[in-house]
């Protein structure tokens, strides 16, 4: 059975950012939902040292251990029991090359990645290399006030037929901000969404991750 699953982004913002972010990950890395929603917090790497379950790195390298300054390794967060990074965000984008060699140490390590893509011809390339989780985001609509799911549905039905073609999952995230964003990309194809201003920036989060449950 797949788990609907909500991925909460909280980027750099400086509400989720400091003394601020131990007040999102409390409430929201331990919160259990129905057994059937899978629930991950992708934090600030500065933060990632902590108690607290169901958090994922918002980055990481394909390096291994060795001289590789300011670099994120995967053994490293293993060690502190971060199973899973985004990689690819639109706010932090990669070479082909690189997302390769990530991919494949990922593999090797049993490392889940979920790698963000901006449109269809990226999502084509992610999959042939073997992307397992697949994060569809058009990046002129991340952080604005129209989803992905109103602006794209079109591309999201093609992207989650060529997901399946491919046994790659896929969620969508951009915009998300209601119960009928999510049920709609549920709808159409995703198993799960990203979401980050949507719940970082509102005034309250608890009240808007909840207003999100389908
Ligand atoms: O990673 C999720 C993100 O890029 C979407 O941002 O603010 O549009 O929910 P937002």
């Amino acid at each position: 059975m797949t788990h609907f699953q909500y991925v909460i982004n909280l980027k750099t913002y400086e509400e989720s950012t400091g003394s601020r972010t131990e007040n999102f990950m409390n409430p929201l890395s331990n919160k259990t939902y129905e057994s059937e929603v899978k629930f991950a917090l992708s934090i600030p790497q500065l933060h990632l040292a902590t108690k607290f379950k169901s958090v994922i790195s918002q980055h990481v390298d394909y390096v291994t251990y060795g001289a590789h300054t300011g670099h994120i390794i995967m053994e490293d967060l293993i060690s502190l029991g971060v199973m899973e990074s985004l990689l690819n965000h639109s706010e932090r984008r990669l070479p082909y090359p690189i997302i390769k060699s990530t991919l494949e140490r990922a593999k090797e390590l049993n490392f889940g990645i979920i790698t963000c893509s901006q449109d269809m011809a990226e999502t084509e390339a992610l999959c042939e290399i073997g992307a397992e989780t697949i994060a569809y985001e058009p990046p002129e609509l991340i952080g604005g006030s129209v989803s992905v799911s109103m602006a794209r549905p079109g591309i999201i039905e093609e992207i989650a037929q060529l997901c399946r073609e491919y046994g790659s999952k896929l969620l969508v995230g951009a915009g998300i901000k209601n119960r009928i964003d999510v049920e709609t990309s549920k709808k159409l194809g995703a198993v799960g969404v990203l979401v980050s201003s949507g719940i970082v920036k509102s005034n309250d989060p608890f009240l808007s991750l909840n207003s999100l449950m389908i």
